[in-house]
């Protein structure tokens, strides 16, 4: 850890346009927002005190940003005060969850801003007669896992990494191997305690501030502060298929894998093998490929029917790890690690970081890939990818084809309106603990390119998730939401927010 956090200083040094530290002079606006949140009893660290550095660091080493003020709340009063003391003072806000934004914008997305930290909003309870858990805005996924399986073996759809925080991951999506089975993690939630730009302190449901409980499921970094999910909960399956499919042969030749994915794209948007029941994604980096996933049923007919039918159109196996395990082992086994886990995570002074740049492309049921797309892509994967000395890969994972429950929502339920999505791709290129170079964006964004200089009617879309801070705020509003849902978000926005105190360099905002 001490050479990550080593490597990130200089980093930040060498590249210098976000470095400009705050320093020993407080600014006007400080001063008068620092005074505000004291009035009030609010825990915060400022750049002068020597625990700054462990709340200011994000997890995105590439993008380092020096907030004003980090509050660290303990009650949802310190959470207001936070927010109105800000906006007196003409400060922008963020919240911090788990830190996991692409584009570090829980540190602001720029210097300068109020960060609210929730990592004291921390717990987890279920209530075994509805199995809604009440979780706390600050929680990471690791955690929540732990913590309602251990409380009445209860489970969620929700993304792999132990770490990710619930708030930037639930209100802004959230895929993982139960998503095609029980939904998006965005869809579990019944119930939100919002505080608001105002300092108010609301619940929100689809029954009270329907528009403030739209706009958060999608849109949350741009209209409140969640401090507490309530969330419908599925029961744990005893035992689900776990694989990991070495299919790298593939990789041989364009035409191989060009025919292979297509095979594979016809047979999830076609057979009556594929429901609700399967999920699966592709992760390559130029000389492997593997397939990996869940099937929610039986281990022999998986390997009887549906294995074979998944892999009819890719060479034999180089391997294939195939079985059973429990809920808790099927968490570990998608999260990749080697020894992966644990899924415990600490509740203070998380440690990790990457120093990274993707981009996403979301492409739809009613536009499938075409064969000249996929052959560019496996071209540029195989050809350029393999000259390339920075580490990269791409997931590709299924997010449509038949029975997915991603797609069931209607698409006006949510500020979430992708549901007709077939693959979502994550581009990603990192340098790990050394200094980034432009190379890397170079290469990430030929990944998402091969495809749509090729396919320029494919109506992709991005998501949220995986955001792009490379974007323009229009483009990426475009990407994310489209164009109607954009302008629907600001009418609420101008409502509930018309100063934009909450702000990121993607969020809902007239100006
Ligand atoms: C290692 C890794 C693995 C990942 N795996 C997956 C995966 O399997 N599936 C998937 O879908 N995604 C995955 N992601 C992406 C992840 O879902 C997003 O980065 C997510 O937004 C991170 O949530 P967070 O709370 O950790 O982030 P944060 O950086 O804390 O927050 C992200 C944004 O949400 C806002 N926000 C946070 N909390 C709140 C709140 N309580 N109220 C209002 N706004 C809030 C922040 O202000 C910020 O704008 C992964 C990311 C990483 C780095
Ligand atoms: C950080 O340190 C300062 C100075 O010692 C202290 O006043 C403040 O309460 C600390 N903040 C947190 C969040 O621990
Ligand atoms: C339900 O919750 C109560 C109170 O928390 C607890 O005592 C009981 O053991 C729980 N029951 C089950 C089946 O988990
Ligand atoms: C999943 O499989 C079970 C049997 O294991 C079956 O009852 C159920 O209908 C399947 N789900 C879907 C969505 O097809
Ligand atoms: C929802 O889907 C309909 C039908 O496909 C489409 O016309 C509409 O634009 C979509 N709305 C949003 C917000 O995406
Ligand atoms: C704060 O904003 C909410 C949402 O717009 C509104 O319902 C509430 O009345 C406002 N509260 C105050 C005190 O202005």
């Amino acid at each position: 850890m001490a050479t990550l956090i080593t490597a990130g200083l200089l980093l930040l040094q060498s590249i210098g346009t976000n470095a400009l530290p705050f320093d020993n002079q407080l600014n006007a606006r400080q001063s008068s927002l620092v005074s505000c949140l004291e009035a009030g009893n609010v825990p915060i660290t400022i750049s002068t005190y020597s625990n700054y550095t462990e709340y200011q660091e994000s997890y995105n080493l590439r993008l380092s940003y020096q907030p004003a003020v980090i509050t660290l709340p303990v009650t949802t009063d310190h959470v207001s005060l936070s927010v109105t003391c800000a906006a007196a003072a003409g400060v922008k806000v963020q919240a911090k969850s788990g830190g996991h934004s692409y584009g570090s914008y829980s540190s602001g997305g720029q210097d300068g801003s109020l960060i609210v930290d929730l990592e004291n909003f921390n717990t987890v309870s279920l209530d075994n007669s509805t199995f809604i858990a009440t979780v706390g805005g600050g929680v990471r996924l690791g955690n929540l896992a732990l913590g309602i399986y251990n409380q009445g073996n209860r489970a969620l759809p929700h993304g792999t990494c132990p770490g990710v925080g619930i708030g930037g991951h639930f209100l802004h999506g959230g895929y993982g191997h139960g998503s095609r089975h029980w939904g998006l993690a965005l869809d579990t939630i019944v119930g939100l305690d919002v505080v608001l730009a105002n300092g108010s302190f609301v619940h929100a449901s689809t029954t009270e501030y329907p528009d403030i409980f739209f706009a958060m499921r999608g849109a949350g970094d741009s209209f409140g502060i969640a401090t507490t999910f309530y969330l419908q909960t599925e029961e744990a399956p005893a035992q689900l298929v776990n694989f990991l499919i070495d299919v790298s042969a593939v990789l041989d030749s364009v035409d191989t894998a060009t025919t292979a994915f297509m095979t594979l794209q016809n047979w999830v948007l076609t057979s009556p093998l594929v429901n609700g029941n399967l999920s699966f994604g592709l992760y390559t980096e130029g000389t492997s490929l593997t397939i990996t996933g869940w099937y929610f049923g039986d281990l022999s007919y998986f390997q009887s029917t549906i294995q074979p039918a998944l892999l009819q159109g890719f060479p034999t196996p180089n391997s294939a790890d195939v079985t059973a395990k429990d809920w808790l082992d099927s968490l570990l086994f998608i999260e990749g690690g080697s020894p992966p886990g644990p899924l415990a995570q600490p509740l203070t002074g998380y440690n990790s970081h990457d120093t990274f740049y993707a981009k996403s492309l979301v492409t739809k049921n009613a536009e499938p890939l075409t064969q000249a797309a996929v052959q560019s892509f496996f071209d540029y994967v195989i050809n350029t990818g393999r000259t390339q000395s920075e580490s990269w890969f791409t997931i590709i994972n299924l997010y449509g084809g038949l029975g997915s429950e991603i797609n069931q929502p209607s698409n006006t339920s949510s500020a979430y309106s992708d549901r007709d999505s077939l693959w979502v791709f994550q581009n990603y290129g990192t340098s790990g603990t050394a200094a980034y170079t432009q190379g890397i964006t170079d290469f990430v964004t030929g990944l998402n390119t091969a495809i749509t200089d090729v396919q320029t009617d494919g109506q992709f879309s991005a998501y949220l998730n995986y955001l792009d801070p490379m974007l323009s705020k229009q483009d990426a509003q475009d990407l994310y939401y489209g164009a109607d849902l954009a302008a629907q978000l600001l009418t609420i926005k101008n409502t509930v927010d018309p100063d934009c105190v909450f702000w990121n360099p993607q969020s809902i905002c007239a100006n």
